[in-house]
């Protein structure tokens, strides 16, 4: 069994649009002055799970005594699926589709990509919202780490259609996965509970005591396609309409978004604390030069 090296930080192995690794400090200011003096005994519960930065930072420092993480892409929870329940299986098939591309030159890279996006999205609906499936979270890793930008983008057929990334250093050596952090993340998250739903599902009765729930959804007003299922303005509302559910159960509850020229959140969000994150701004998708600035919601 890997043995978790309790002095390194394990980092995603995903490229996932609007990743929090950057902002946890921030973010940390708020779980600890308000939270965290409720010590370890607590639930940690992130709705829009996606690559992982944040939950991970949390599982690492914060040792939550239960987890549960949720995304609706079910690519992105089946992959978190894998590394937890056999990830010298998910290692073996990354190490043979990476001997592949490496065999050939660039042209043929691009081509290997495309033929490996096509299978695996005439593969897609097998994933279900409960099982297991290891090459398709292998394919989704390499998939994920050699497009363009790590774009998560799908057709409204809900096939995966980012283009190929030639990475602009030819010479170096496209770094694909590294397989002691998935061993090692492997151990990490044994006991995370990973959900597969809509983020208004996830919370059932038996989440009680006390819970802190992020949540990391698509920004408003800036690019919502991480699924087939987009994110809009009647989202938007839906979700401050929740978070106040959560919130009214006694919940410890922190959202994050972007700061926009309305009123939208100080409306929606009268009965929560709005930080602006000074001087924190990200471009809202990897292409994109717009930044927003990032904004935290959290229970007064
Ligand atoms: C901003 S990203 C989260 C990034 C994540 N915090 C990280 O560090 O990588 C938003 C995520 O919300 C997910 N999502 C979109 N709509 C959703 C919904 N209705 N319910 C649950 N997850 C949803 C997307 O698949 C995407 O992974």
């Amino acid at each position: 069994m890997q043995e978790v090296k309790k002095d390194i930080f394990l980092k995603s192995p995903l490229k996932w649009a609007g990743g929090k690794a950057k902002l946890m400090d921030k973010i940390e200011e708020v779980y600890s002055k308000d939270f965290f003096w409720y010590g370890e005994k607590y639930t940690y519960v992130e709705l829009f799970g996606g690559g992982g930065s944040s939950w991970l930072f949390v599982l690492q420092y914060y040792h939550p005594m239960r987890m549960i993480v949720n995304d609706i892409n079910p690519n992105v929870i089946n992959f978190w699926r894998c590394v937890q329940s056999d990830p010298n299986a998910l290692c073996e098939v990354m190490d043979s589709i990476i001997s592949n591309y490496l065999s050939f030159d660039w042209d043929g890279r691009k081509e290997f990509f495309l033929n490996l996006r096509k299978i695996f999205n005439a593969n897609k609906d097998y994933l279900t919202r409960t099982n297991i499936d290891i090459r398709m979270a292998a394919m989704f890793l390499f998939l994920n780490k050699t497009c363009f930008n790590g774009l998560w983008r799908t057709n409204s057929k809900g096939e995966f259609n980012t283009p190929f990334g030639k990475p602009t250093n030819l010479n170096r050596d496209p770094n694909i996965y590294n397989k002691d952090n998935i061993l090692m993340l492997s151990e990490l998250i044994k006991k995370v509970e990973f959900v597969c739903r809509d983020y208004k599902d996830v919370i059932g009765d038996d989440v009680a005591g006390d819970v802190l729930v992020y949540m990391d959804p698509p920004y408003r007003g800036t690019w919502t396609d991480y699924s087939k299922e987009s994110f809009g303005e009647q989202e938007q509302i839906e979700l401050a309409h929740y978070m106040k559910e959560l919130k009214d159960k006694g919940f410890f509850v922190i959202q994050s978004n972007s700061k926009c020229d309305d009123e939208f959140f100080e409306e929606y969000y009268k009965d929560f604390e709005i930080k602006t994150l000074d001087g924190v701004q990200r471009n809202i998708r990897p292409t994109a030069e717009r930044k927003v600035q990032e904004i935290l919601i959290y229970t007064k």
